[in-house]
């Protein structure tokens, strides 16, 4: 099976910065406010074209609302925004999303894009938002459709608001790599478990750490096996696909940050055996580990000054007769016994080697990303990751990333009690708690592993890592993360 070479390049969208003289030509989009008038920021010679089009009959600027003139070969398009007091980042994203549906449908290959001036469109973060979105804009997987869509490469020119030049100037700097992070963060995470094993999780990782001159480890089976990494071995040890941990570095100036992220190529439960429906979501729980490499790969490109380290526990979750069983006790990195009540409680195991190996290194920070709980779903949804850290300032940090990057995150505790839950019966820890506060006592139980280690904090993606979505409107990565923490890294290091 081959896997399209170059799906991710190719399917980013080309922006640019619209000159000052850019005029009427071709397709531009021009938002409007309810009840406002959207010649008064058009540039004086488009008064006349915004004046035919708004008057239209019922055309009030009402959200999802659109109308359109053309003259002389240029196509002029009103975008209603709905009132501009309700205006916000989550409006803006919904409006970029239909636009660049409406550009799609209509096969256009190149436009010019106004932006409302408003202060959801304002600042460097604003702008780094909107330009990657609309860079974004094309993502689909699609290297095992037969019949694929034909490739209409869009270019976009954006028109800032008035006085945010200088912002959108220098988000281009940043936005089309980070876009690109994402873009491969997602082919990883959207590839199907049967071409995605333990092995080509490697291989897309050494691929990468070659290109982009990143320290590049594996440690197989045996190797983890003569380390005492009980966790990742025995939540391998029932798939064809032997498990194994990667590990990346990066840099050489700035703080040591690591980065862990959870591969679970396919989790089907074990023993411990999941519902059939759904189950195919499963291919999604190496999410964490996806953000991880879409982190290096952002980085790497925009040469932040941080010295990255990254830590990827690789294994596929299988019922079989080698498969590890509930009852079963085993030893992690840091000496600890654990006691598996729950096949399915998986991902804490092999995370708790890799954050007890990473912990060991004594970087300054550890973030770990994992979409380890249902319960943190049942919590949130898919709108946003929850976030636990007994550290603060990182925690006050990472919110501020998210802030930036426009990705949601909140916080949940860390309290002690959640610890005690975990205690076990004839091992040091049990894998899973009762019913009630899943996602808080699965980062209990990591916490179990990371020692004195304070600057630490766990991202629970099980939501946001993939967009809802049956049948037609079929669910896939979002590579969510990898923006939060490319803003997370880039603030740290300024
Ligand atoms: N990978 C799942 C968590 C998950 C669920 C991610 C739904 C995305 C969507 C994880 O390994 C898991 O199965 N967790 C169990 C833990 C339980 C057995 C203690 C869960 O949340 O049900
Ligand atoms: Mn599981
Ligand atoms: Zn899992």
């Amino acid at each position: 099976m081959v896997q399209k070479e170059n799906a991710r390049m190719n399917s980013l969208v080309e922006v640019r910065m619209a000159h000052q003289g850019d005029s009427l030509e071709g397709l531009t989009i021009l938002p409007a406010f309810e009840a406002e008038d959207p010649a008064a920021t058009a540039p004086e010679a488009w008064r006349a074209s915004v004046e035919v089009a708004r008057r239209r009959p019922g055309f009030r600027g009402a959200e999802k609302q659109r109308t359109e003139t053309s003259a002389a070969g240029s196509v002029l398009v009103l975008h209603g925004l709905g009132p501009r007091m309700a205006f916000d980042d989550r409006k803006l994203a919904a409006w970029l999303a239909r636009l660049l549906d409406e550009l799609r449908l209509a096969e256009v290959e190149e436009a010019l894009i106004c932006l409302p001036d408003h202060p959801a469109c304002r600042g460097a973060a604003a702008a780094e938002r909107t330009l990657r979105r609309l860079a974004l804009g094309r993502y689909s997987y699609d290297p095992f459709k037969s019949e694929r869509e034909p490739a209409f490469p869009l270019r976009l020119a954006v028109r800032p608001p008035a006085g945010e030049e200088d912002s959108y100037r220098q988000a281009l700097a940043v936005a089309p790599p980070l876009a690109a992070g994402v873009a491969f963060a997602r082919d990883l995470a959207n590839s199907p478990a049967n071409l995605a094993t333990p092995e080509w999780m490697e291989e897309q990782a050494r691929t990468l750490a070659r290109e982009r001159g990143c320290g590049f480890e594996v440690l197989d089976a045996a190797e983890l096996a003569s380390r005492g990494m009980g966790g990742i071995l025995s939540v391998g040890q029932g798939s064809a696909q032997p498990p194994r941990l990667v590990r990346l570095e990066w840099g050489h100036r700035g703080p040591v940050v690591a980065l862990v992220g959870k591969g679970v190529t396919f989790d089907t439960g074990g023993i411990s055996i999941k519902p059939a429906q759904n189950m195919e979501d499963m291919k999604f729980d190496k999410s964490g580990a996806c953000t991880v490499l879409g982190v290096f790969h952002a980085v790497t490109a925009l040469d932040l000054p941080v010295r990255l380290r990254g830590y990827l526990p690789l294994a596929e979750n299988m019922p079989d007769g080698a498969s590890y069983r509930p009852s079963d006790i085993l030893r992690c990195y840091n000496g600890k016994t654990v006691e598996v009540v729950n096949t399915d409680a998986e991902g804490r195991l092999l995370l708790a080697d890799a954050l007890a190996l990473a912990a060991e290194e004594k970087p300054d920070t550890i973030v770990e990303f994992s979409t380890l709980t249902g319960a943190c779903v049942v919590a949130l949804g898919f709108h946003g990751a929850g976030l636990f850290s007994p550290d603060d300032t990182l925690a006050a940090g990472l919110l501020a990333a998210a802030e930036a990057s426009g990705e949601r995150l909140w916080r949940l505790p860390l309290w002690p009690e959640f610890g005690e839950e975990m205690k076990g019966n004839h091992g040091d820890l049990k894998n899973s708690g009762g019913r009630w506060g899943g996602a808080a006592t699965a980062a209990a139980f990591l916490a179990h592993f990371v020692g004195e280690h304070r600057s630490w904090a766990h991202v629970d993606i099980a939501g946001p890592a993939q967009e809802p979505g049956e049948g037609a409107k079929a669910s896939g990565a979002t590579g969510y993360g990898v923006p939060l923490a490319v803003h997370f890294l880039r603030a740290l290091s300024s």
